[in-house]
């Protein structure tokens, strides 16, 4: 095999480019781990606050070990995360890696999404058993630590756009949630949105649906936490969206790509819309075919990678899945689906706040 291999290799600088590229890869791969040790240790936050430091008093700073500090430190260097002043033997965050490392609040923060990368890697033992299969994994198969790394991932966006800049740009849903609306949040996660939305429209009523009994635990304990009184919690296997046309708005986050039947989910959000509601679908933005995502999409790889550890997955969880896959709910997918559903109206919201998300104003 390695003699034939070795015999179709015409450029031995290719070889080694090629061989590069992958140990870049590999090398990323123990960032995303080295990172998130920094990140709960709290030696980002450690060095932002007292930088330029030494490795002992960021050790003290954090009560850690130096030699250990230092060495993750020497790594943190050699990979461009943190700055490294030779002749004072210092170590310092630029404003840059402050923001995407150390401060939760900042927008460009990155911690929540490497979390999610991290908790990945307990599905590493099974993924072996989905390709052979064909079945893959729930929410909660992954474990507690999927749940929170979405919520981590999902927070800020949430936190920041949906009750200024998204609720705002679809028709009549602010009038209505400030008035007194019947409000389902489907896929609710940990329910963030949820409670971002209670708070802002006192008047309204808010239940949020999701099948992970480990996102439904975070949702209780943030909506304890948030002291919100208008939030109801559903496990739709127990309680179902009722077929009653009651909700006057329902809205769903990174949610159809997941689900294993996502034509039911749309015929059950359908279904449990008042005539006059409305549907704000959150979904990935991608193009409809792999060959327009590898050229025009610049998130393709990482869409594709969470497709096969996490969202695939999740769509091929039961025997007959669907398995979108992350990149599998594009705009024109969801078009055709919603109006096979029997949806009428679709309009793609104009915010271009996101680099995941695509908004769709879905009506009856
Ligand atoms: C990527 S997570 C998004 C969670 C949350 N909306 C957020 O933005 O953080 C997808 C969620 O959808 C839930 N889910 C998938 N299919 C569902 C279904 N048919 N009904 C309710 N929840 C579902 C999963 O359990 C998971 O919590």
């Amino acid at each position: 095999m390695s003699a034939q291999a070795n015999a179709e290799i015409r450029d031995p600088k290719a070889l080694q480019a090629f061989a590069g590229k992958v140990s870049g890869s590999v090398t990323a791969g123990m960032n995303v781990a080295l990172t998130f040790v920094g990140e709960q240790l709290g030696l980002y936050k450690g060095l932002a606050a007292i930088g330029p430091a030494t490795s002992q008093q960021l050790a003290d700073k954090t009560q850690l070990s130096e030699r250990w500090v230092r060495e993750w430190l020497y790594q943190q260097v050699c990979i461009g995360q943190i700055t490294f002043d030779e002749a004072a033997t210092e170590f310092s965050m630029s404003p840059e890696a402050k923001a995407v490392l150390a401060d939760p609040e900042h927008p460009a923060y990155l911690g929540g999404m490497i979390h999610s990368v991290v908790a990945m890697y307990d599905t590493l033992e099974h993924l072996p058993e989905c390709f052979r299969t064909g079945l893959g994994q729930s929410f909660d198969d992954k474990g507690e630590a999927c749940a929170c790394g979405i919520e981590r991932m999902s927070r800020k966006f949430q936190q920041l756009h949906l009750v200024p800049d998204l609720l705002p740009s679809t028709e009549g849903a602010v009038a209505k949630l400030t008035e007194g609306a019947l409000v389902a949040d489907v896929g609710c996660g940990a329910g963030v949105a949820m409670i971002e939305m209670a708070k802002a429209y006192p008047n309204s009523q808010f239940i949020g649906y999701d099948i992970s009994m480990n996102a439904l635990g975070r949702a209780r304990n943030n909506v304890r936490e948030a002291g919100v009184k208008n939030v109801q919690l559903h496990n739709p296997i127990d309680q179902p969206l009722p077929e009653d046309g009651s909700f006057d708005l329902i809205t769903t986050f990174d949610v159809v790509h997941d689900s294993t039947h996502p034509q039911v989910l749309i015929e059950a959000i359908k279904a449990s819309l008042k005539p006059n509601g409305t549907w704000l679908c959150a979904d990935i933005q991608g193009k409809s075919s792999f060959a327009e995502n590898l050229k025009e999409n610049p998130m393709a790889t990482i869409a594709y990678s969470f497709s096969v550890m996490v969202c695939m997955s999740s769509g091929l969880s039961v025997p007959g899945g669907a398995g979108l896959g992350t990149l599998g709910f594009p705009e024109s997918k969801a078009r055709e689906m919603t109006a096979a559903a029997g949806f009428s109206r679709f309009r793609r919201i104009p915010f271009e706040g996101d680099i995941f998300n695509a908004f769709y104003e879905i009506r009856l």
